[in-house]
């Protein structure tokens, strides 16, 4: 096959059309992946709706991606045709400028790449990747039920093992949604005491079901005394989509917590007297790199976490773009291709 398939942002706030075009052959250091599934991301807004200054149109969305390598590029070593492999936001980085040997290759010099925002992404038959942002996907997963571990997973997995509790500490998990989910059973195997809380009791008993040891119901009471009448968290996840939720929790924090921003809700008020007097932190996060991609999967595989999924058709990209927009898919929303 010569041609491939993709849903097309054709200018910022457009609607997803299908095009056909010829299969891309990939550069230096890239592979062409065909793609087997790709998750559908609230982050995928910032290409949809043009959340972002400079993008570049038409642009394929999709950074939740498993496929197979079809063709390799010049230059590449190390993966083969017919490997499995996973890519994320994260789509690459040069490994030697400043950024990259800090640690901080998101913010690389040389390749200012985000799978999906500034190269085109995974709503597609096929897709290129730089062999930087490939990850080694496990067998025993499935593509169309792993997708998600790409952005949900990786994002809510890599920020709890970096948000400085220890097992046993008492670790709340802000929102049950797509990564709320996800955060929820990370949080429980990774050996905190996992609280998860949301608006409501509707959720409680899935929560539980998926790890959780405690749950707040952040609709009948004030979410951050009831953190601090537990002895106060270690780490807040905040998963949700709303300011005023996000910094109505923050006051949970227990001395030395940090909460781990993740949800784009913009401006925040935090007390700074309430963070001073606790040595508290508050911290942004982004997903991770192909690392901690590879991290994320081998340790889902090991301890059975599993996304919950709704399953679209790649070519109805539109319906499951606004499904996941509507906020009520149970959780994420994948597209098969
Ligand atoms: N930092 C990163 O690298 C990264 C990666 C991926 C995604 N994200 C961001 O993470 C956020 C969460 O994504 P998601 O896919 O998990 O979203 P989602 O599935 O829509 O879940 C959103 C959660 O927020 C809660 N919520 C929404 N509005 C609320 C309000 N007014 N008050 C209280 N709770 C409210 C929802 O509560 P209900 O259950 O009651 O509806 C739900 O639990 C998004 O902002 C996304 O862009 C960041
Ligand atoms: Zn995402």
């Amino acid at each position: 096959m010569s041609k491939m398939r993709a849903m097309v942002v054709p200018q910022p706030g457009g609607r997803l059309n299908m095009e056909e075009r010829d299969l891309p052959e990939p550069s230096r250091q890239e592979v062409r992946i065909r793609v087997q599934a790709c998750g559908v991301c609230h982050s995928d807004s910032i290409t949809v709706q043009g959340q972002m200054p400079g993008l570049v149109y038409p642009r394929i969305p999709g950074h939740e991606i498993i496929g197979i390598i079809d063709a390799l590029g010049p230059d590449v070593d190390g993966w083969s045709v017919g490997a499995r492999v996973g890519v994320g936001w994260f789509g690459g980085s040069c490994g030697f400028c400043g950024h990259c040997r800090r640690d901080a290759a998101f913010a690389c010099e040389n390749i200012q790449s985000v799978t999906g925002v500034t190269r085109d992404g995974g709503y597609a038959t096929h897709m290129l990747a730089l062999t930087s942002a490939l990850a080694h996907v496990p067998d025993a997963l499935d593509a169309v039920q792993s997708a998600p571990l790409l952005c949900a997973g990786i994002t809510t997995f890599n920020a709890l093992r970096n948000a400085g509790a220890k097992p046993g500490d008492l670790v709340a998990v802000h929102g049950i949604g797509g990564l709320g989910h996800l955060g929820i059973q990370f949080a429980a195997r990774q050996g905190f005491r996992t609280v998860a809380v949301n608006r409501g009791r509707d959720k409680e008993t899935l929560a539980r079901s998926l790890g959780a040891h405690d749950y707040i119901d952040s609709a009948s009471g004030d979410p951050a005394q009831a953190l601090q009448d537990m002895g106060g968290a270690k780490a807040i996840l905040a998963t949700v989509t709303n300011a005023d939720a996000m910094q109505g929790i923050a006051g949970g924090l227990g001395v030395n917590g940090t909460m781990m921003v993740i949800g784009a809700v913009g401006d925040l008020t935090i007390n700074s007297l309430d963070l001073l007097g606790k040595r508290a932190a508050v911290r942004g996060w982004y997903s991770g790199t192909s690392r901690d991609s590879e991290d994320t999967l081998l340790f889902s595989q090991r301890h059975g976490i599993n996304s919950m999924n709704e399953i679209f058709p790649l070519q109805q990209a539109q319906a499951a773009y606004d499904r996941m927009m509507s906020g009520s898919a149970r959780f994420r929303v994948v597209l098969e291709v």
